[in-house]
């Protein structure tokens, strides 16, 4: 079988390269192992594009990285504006933050057409394409225009969510029944994958039964495939890298202070202001932790051409300088707030040498960075994880100290109770979430998702059928 993986952005084999989000950074080492195609947007735009716009193909462990420019005449609508403007803030159930522009859907629409034209030259007979994410929801419509009737699957990475803030998406409608032209299409979560159906149900009269939906274009499955981390490798990785001068320069920094660690794009469904606000709430309530705790809020910057986005950056600025001001001293800073990315390699570092993990998004598909956290942890001391229960990760990681990100004064107590906690329940809880890591890893994901692919060759995909769409009776997926 031959494997095309598509997503917007990809990445590098280079462990000492700094990675934007999860998903690049969560696929590159079995899309490396798996000798798979990987095929994403080369961050260029070019004028005039044909679809061997291929701006790089170089080898990627047993496959290969085909990277594409982009049409320059659609990129702004396609990647700031639908998918970043209303896709991202809508899937994120940020409603208010929807903004569209005139254009932006076709522009949207564009390239993923664009997209599908260029796949056309790695379709073999045997192969499977597995794309990635909401920039693509309307891909596998558009390869099947193009006559591909290849076994087609698509992950969502974010959550999906409920049905009255999707339908506050343009073209909605348009844009969910181009998503039944794939085969397979799986999400972190159960609460997204109800969301999804009860989405088709009342939006588009469609019944989910069995985890499948019958449409004009066929048969799509319908599951959950929670993404994981490669466990072990990371916890080698974060071992290694105590030695790593950028790791031991942050320890020696310390001076006996213990250290709590956020890692984030800089995102507004990452909850970054109630963070630092708990913070300033700690050292309220606790004054006794001042000087004895602080935060490394790594503060990755994202999407700066979105205002939404460019505010935040403004906002986050101004409220660490002052609960800096507040609670400072002139050999002690709080927050510690760096706007820029790491490596893997120094990130796993600095997960081991943090004895609290704060990972407190409002809204998150999974949230790696909360897998990681754990999997980085000295098995002997470990740290504690004190993690949002909205991040589809708090499924698994319910050994966590599971917080409300709105709740302000509930996650400074959970900090503190995090840097008060015995070294035998921090044990306990961290052997906890290991055992839940290990029975969900990158690789059984990837595994699984990809045969769960392949079982739906055998059903086949007809021509397009048109049928009466209210003739299943619904149940859950
Ligand atoms: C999230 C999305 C990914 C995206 C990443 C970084 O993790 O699910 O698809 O690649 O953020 O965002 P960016 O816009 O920088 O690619």
């Amino acid at each position: 079988m031959d494997l095309v993986v598509v997503s917007n952005r990809v990445a590098r084999a280079k462990a000492n390269e700094p990675m934007t989000g999860g998903l690049a950074a969560a696929l590159l080492p079995v899309v490396e192992k798996s000798g798979a195609i990987w095929v994403g947007s080369s961050g260029r735009v070019r004028d005039n594009v044909s679809r061997d716009s291929f701006a790089e193909i170089e080898s990627l462990g047993a496959g290969a990285l085909a990277l594409l420019d982009l049409p320059a005449a659609h990129y702004g609508g396609y990647y700031e504006g639908f998918a970043n403007s209303a896709l991202w803030p809508a899937l994120h159930s940020r409603a208010d933050l929807i903004q569209v522009a005139p254009g932006d859907y076709q522009s949207y629409r564009e390239v993923n057409a664009f997209m599908a034209r260029a796949l056309m030259r790695f379709c073999k007979p045997d192969t499977m394409l597995w794309i990635q994410d909401y920039h693509f929801l309307a891909l596998g419509a558009e390869l099947r225009k193009l006559g591909i009737r290849h076994p087609i699957g698509f992950f969502l990475h974010t959550p999906w969510p409920v049905r009255r803030i999707m339908s506050g998406v343009p073209h909605h409608r348009d844009l969910v029944e181009a998503m039944l032209c794939y085969d397979l299409i799986g999400f972190q979560t159960e609460d997204d994958c109800e969301n999804f159906a009860a989405y088709l149900r009342a939006e588009l009269g469609l019944a989910v039964a069995d985890g499948e939906v019958v449409s004009r274009f066929g048969t799509s499955r319908i599951a959950t495939f929670p993404i994981g981390i490669d466990v072990d490798g990371f916890a080698a990785q974060a071992q290694r890298a105590a030695s790593h001068p950028e790791v031991s320069r942050l320890r020696k920094s310390l001076h006996g202070e213990r250290l709590a660690i956020g890692v984030d794009r800089v995102d507004y469904s990452k909850g970054l202001v109630n963070r630092i606000s708990a913070f300033d709430r700690l050292f309220e309530i606790e004054p006794a932790l001042k000087r004895a705790v602080s935060l490394l809020q790594i503060a990755t910057p994202s999407r700066g051409g979105i205002e939404a986005y460019s505010n935040l950056q403004d906002a986050l600025s101004r409220q660490v300088t002052e609960v800096n001001g507040r609670h400072g001293e002139v050999d002690w800073t709080p927050i510690r707030y760096l706007s820029k990315g790491f490596s893997q390699t120094v990130l796993a570092g600095f997960y081991r040498a943090a004895q609290v993990g704060v990972v407190t998004p409002l809204h998150d598909g999974m949230n790696l960075v909360a897998k990681e956290y754990v999997a980085a942890q000295n098995p002997v001391d470990p740290g504690v994880l004190v993690l949002s229960k909205f991040a589809g990760a708090a499924n698994e990681l319910d050994a966590a100290l599971l917080v409300n990100p709105h709740d302000i004064d509930g996650m400074a107590r959970a900090i503190a109770m995090a840097l008060a906690m015995p070294a035998t329940e921090r044990r306990m809880r961290w052997e906890a979430m290991m055992a839940r890591l290990r029975a969900g890893t990158i690789h059984q994901w990837f595994s699984g998702f990809t045969a769960a692919l392949e079982a739906t060759r055998a059903a086949g995909r007809p021509p397009a059928l048109v049928r009466p769409l209210r003739s299943l009776s619904g149940a859950a997926c």
